[in-house]
């Protein structure tokens, strides 16, 4: 299958890259390697063609679609930083809402047969009910998770206007080799460098606030899955559990053998107590589910940035 990736140099992106050619699959990649991403030319899987674009760049699209012609289009690239969206809410409506409307459009010209989604958790807001899952009221509070909740409605209405299929996942916090460890997200590449380097690190609130990590490589079967089934429909792709700061601290010491200084601090703006997925209807039409353990997942991150 031809198959292009925006976003496939970035933490998501090229481990799904890295999954379609391990399947057989020819893969394009259109990234931008946008400064404040975590998009690396390092991340590019030799054998994917990179090119080099922003995905808002309409002539550059036009000329990436005729050349590729995908008959899938995974689509990873976004302004992904709640901070950012908040702060430039025009450019994250630029990159997350027209960048995707142009997308939508070449598919449609070049006669794509789907687009995969990344869709976020952050398009829940705070949950009225846990576990969260495909039925949760969304109601975001970020500027980035409005324009993830109206991509979705994009895609609805490109199915039933021009019968682009689809497949939304709705990813908990992904963790794993590759993710940026400077961003903003991603407590547990952030730790992971932390603890490798010997420095301190601050948790806020009381630590007990849990989320639903998932592992990136888990992550990445389910675009795998995408190709062959889950058309029109949307998915909650996490673990099925949260984990608190206080654990992920407790496993990282575990696993390197350091207890690092602890600062505190107070409660970040926004910050929800308690988040987690139910992925049963992931499992049920996808056969889709969690294969690595938080140990494992957490160990295999490590191991990335020692070596990196
Ligand atoms: N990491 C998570 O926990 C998480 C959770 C939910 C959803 N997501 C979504 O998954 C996708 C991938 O996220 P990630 O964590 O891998 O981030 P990432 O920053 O590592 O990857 C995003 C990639 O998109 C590229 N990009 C950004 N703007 C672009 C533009 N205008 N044109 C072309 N390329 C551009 C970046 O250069 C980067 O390589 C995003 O859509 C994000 O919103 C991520």
């Amino acid at each position: 299958m031809r198959i292009l990736v925006t976003g496939g140099a970035g933490f998501i992106g090229s481990h799904i890259v890295d999954r379609y050619i391990a399947a057989g699959h020819e893969v394009a990649i259109v990234d931008s390697l946008w400064d404040e991403g975590g998009g690396k030319e390092a991340n590019v899987n030799p054998k994917a063609t990179l090119y080099r674009a922003d995905i808002t760049d309409e002539a550059a699209l036009v000329q990436i679609f005729d050349e590729v012609r995908p008959e899938v289009v995974s689509h990873h690239a976004a302004q992904h930083s709640v901070a950012v969206s908040a702060r430039d809410p025009q450019l994250d409506a630029r990159v997350n809402v027209l960048g995707l409307l142009s997308i939508l459009q070449n598919c449609t010209r070049v006669g794509a047969r789907k687009v995969i989604f990344a869709g976020s958790g952050a398009s829940y807001g705070t949950p009225e009910q846990l576990p969260i899952d495909e039925e949760t009221i969304q109601r975001p509070e970020s500027p980035y998770g409005i324009t993830k909740m109206a991509a979705e409605h994009y895609l609805r209405f490109w199915h039933e206007a021009h019968g682009l299929d689809y497949t939304i996942f709705r990813y908990g916090n992904v963790y794993g080799p590759r993710q940026d460890p400077n961003g903003e997200a991603g407590v547990i590449s952030i730790f992971a460098k932390r603890f490798l380097t010997r420095q301190g690190v601050r948790i806020d609130w009381d630590g007990e606030q849990r989320k639903d990590y998932v592992f990136v490589v888990d992550v990445a079967r389910a675009s795998v899955l995408a190709l062959e089934g889950g058309d029109n429909d949307v998915f909650c792709i996490g673990s099925g559990k949260g984990t608190s700061v206080n654990e992920i601290y407790g496993t990282l010491a575990g696993i390197s053998g350091y207890e690092p200084e602890i600062t505190r601090a107070p409660k970040r703006p926004g910050d929800i107590y308690l988040s987690y997925f139910s992925c049963d209807k992931a499992r049920r039409v996808l056969g889709w589910e969690p294969s690595v353990t938080f140990e494992e997942g957490v160990r295999a991150t490590m191991e990335f940035f020692e070596q990196h």
